[in-house]
């Protein structure tokens, strides 16, 4: 209590004393300007052991290479700093960095409305902070996909509709990609990828995730969901859990011959009629694939740490080991360390961010 009324009367003074520091929160304009802010990340390089690919060259950047490692990732400008740090974590951490391919997907249509840049430019903004890293960078028109499913109150209440583009993973990467890891932009791996990688999804599984079953499922629907039982013979007969859908492994084989993208589109589209639940993105995943989750050890999705939306809550780690970090929730780790309100799991993430930070040589501003 004490600590934290010091820590907003302090945040109180520096806004006022540091305005300019104070609204610089994350790089809002990223233009023609090559890496804006950025600078450029250290170079990783394969250990011994890996596997070699074939050459780089093969073809869209060799995306079809065997021994792989793909990563899909969402960029838009607001989250653009996480996705940064992502990366950065990834790479440092990963055994065999140059075996990793990231899948990014962006939405022309934001940089249409001139509030992003395009996905070229992602592109060119990327390859100068990475230089060597393979990666594509798929356009994803979510107007045109999935504004018409999204019920107008839940598009206010949340989120942006790139949320949704995990559903349509398997449409939009490459065909000769057969599985990928799904990783929202707020995290941190600080453990070999490759580890999450090799888990095997076995018989009729499509997707893996960590699980929390002690999560009260029920409240995640409404009670029109839970009295109509053509709705609710969905979950007959199985074992639902939650899961958090910012860390998945998807199998891209499974999910394109059983069309799940279209089981998804099926449930935002009762959800249009009949006010099923309350969330966006997350229930249609629960629906099609609850009680059906490969269960991945909880050191994968360490989540929450953004806490919840009290202003200035902050989220203490679960016990146990930890291999990913996940700011889910309002809080971004890099808002609160410009506001210099950070909480301190948020120190964990610091050491990831490639973001040139204020000051006019390069000093990062601190107290
Ligand atoms: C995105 O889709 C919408 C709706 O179909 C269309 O009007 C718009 O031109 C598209 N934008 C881009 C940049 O492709
Ligand atoms: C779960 O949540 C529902 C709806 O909010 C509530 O009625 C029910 O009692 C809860 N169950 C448990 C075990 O807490």
């Amino acid at each position: 209590m004490v600590r934290c009324r010091f820590i907003s009367s302090f945040v109180l003074v520096s806004l006022l004393l540091l305005p300019t520091l104070a609204s610089r929160s994350f790089p809002t304009k990223l233009d023609a300007n090559p890496s804006p802010g950025y600078r450029e990340a250290p170079v990783y390089r394969n250990g011994d052991q890996c596997q070699i690919s074939a050459p780089r060259d093969s073809g869209e950047m060799g995306v079809c290479r065997p021994f792989l490692v793909h990563v899909a990732m969402t960029l838009d400008s607001v989250y653009f700093r996480g996705s940064v740090a992502a990366v950065n974590s990834i790479l440092r951490h990963a055994s065999c960095p140059e075996n990793i391919f990231f899948h990014f997907v962006a939405d022309p249509a934001s940089s249409a409305a001139g509030s992003s840049p395009t996905p070229d430019e992602f592109a060119t903004i990327l390859r100068s902070i990475f230089p060597s890293l393979a990666f594509k960078v798929y356009p994803f028109n979510s107007s045109d996909r999935v504004k018409n499913l999204i019920s107008s109150s839940i598009r206010q209440a949340l989120d942006n509709p790139l949320n949704y583009a995990r559903s349509y993973l398997a449409e939009i990467i490459d065909p000769c990609v057969s599985r990928v890891i799904y990783l929202d932009s707020d995290i941190i791996v600080v453990d070999d990828i490759q580890k999450l990688w090799s888990t095997a999804l076995t018989g009729s599984t499509v997707i893996g995730a960590p699980q929390y079953c002690h999560a009260n499922f029920t409240k995640y629907f409404t009670n029109q969901f839970w009295v109509r039982p053509d709705f609710s013979k969905t979950f007959r007969g199985k074992k639902p859990c939650y899961f958090n859908t910012g860390v998945m492994i998807m199998d891209l084989d499974k999910w394109r011959r059983g069309d799940f993208t279209g089981k998804i589109e099926k449930w935002m589209e009762i959800q249009r009629e009949t006010r099923i639940y309350e969330l966006g993105s997350l229930p249609p995943f629960l629906l099609v694939f609850g009680g059906e989750v490969h269960a991945i050890d909880d050191r994968w999705n360490q989540h929450g740490l953004g806490g919840d939306n009290v202003v200035n809550s902050c989220r203490s780690l679960h016990p146990g080991p930890v291999s990913l970090l996940h700011w889910s929730g309002k809080g971004k780790p890099w808002v609160r360390l410009d506001e210099r309100r950070p909480c301190p799991v948020d120190h964990l993430w610091e050491p990831h961010d490639l973001y040139r930070q204020r000051g006019h040589n390069g000093r990062r501003a601190r107290w």
